[in-house]
């Protein structure tokens, strides 16, 4: 069972999620669990049984006075199954902290919402990427007790830019990220690609033996292109006749 999460960003208005919402709830995946991660205003457009609704974010803080923030009781309260926290561009363009992304992940957990963690190396920080990463998972890891979460590895040099990492390069960091996990925290975790995955990649990246699942951003948003990254996760898709 592969996970295919969409991240939407901060995209698509009212008419378009609606009509995104209405092509994808007819979609019946069976070896793969869809996970749609629309802008807050549009979590109740998700109401659907096909698929898993997950949020982009959470407020660090639980129910009360934080103008513009929203609480994970609230996101429990709209079915929400998954949150996104510290992607690249909340820790780089808004600056969030390694200890707001600690937090923010045991609050998830004690609301039994699983975290998908996101982490990964600048382009200028290839050569020491696995000391970059240990860092990312260490200051979530550290100090509190995590039995369940889900760590998307995201070059942040791959995200949005039609550039990703070679096959190899991608199951050795994914193994490697399994192994240092298991080893300092005794877990076993899931292990998401994520970083430019489209309908033209998605052959090459589904060979990769330790991917788990993709986090996916632009291409999702087109849902004949994540339509077809579905059939080809579902191994359904046959270049031959299409
Ligand atoms: P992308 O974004 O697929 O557009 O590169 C991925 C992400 O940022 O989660």
């Amino acid at each position: 069972m592969k996970r295919i999460v969409s991240n939407h960003k901060m995209n698509l208005t009212k008419e378009e999620v609606q009509a995104f919402e209405r092509e994808v709830r007819n979609w019946h995946p069976k070896k793969s669990e869809l996970v749609f991660c629309p802008s807050f205003p549009y979590l109740s457009y998700f109401d659907g049984t096909n698929y898993s609704l997950g949020s982009q974010n959470v407020a660090k803080t639980k129910m009360g006075a934080l103008t513009g923030e929203v609480s994970v009781e609230q996101l429990k309260s709209m079915n929400v199954k998954y949150t996104i926290i510290g992607h690249s561009e909340r820790r780089n363009l808004l600056k969030e902290t390694e200890e707001e992304i600690k937090i923010k992940v045991g609050l998830c957990l004690e609301y039994g919402i699983t975290p998908i963690l996101c982490i990964g190396e600048k382009e200028e920080e290839l050569d020491r990427k696995e000391e970059i990463l240990k860092k990312e998972i260490d200051s979530v890891f550290q100090g509190q007790s995590i039995k369940n979460i889900i760590i998307a590895y995201e070059p942040i040099w791959a995200i949005g830019t039609g550039r990703t990492p070679t096959q190899a390069e991608i199951q050795e960091t994914l193994q490697w990220i399994k192994d240092y996990i298991k080893e300092n925290y005794q877990i076993s975790c899931e292990t998401l690609y994520g970083g430019s995955i489209n309908d033209q990649n998605i052959e090459m990246l589904n060979q990769i033996p330790s991917i788990d699942g993709y986090l996916i951003g632009g291409a999702s948003l087109k849902t004949e292109k994540l339509k077809k990254i579905i059939e080809v996760v579902e191994g359904e898709y046959d270049a031959r006749y299409n």
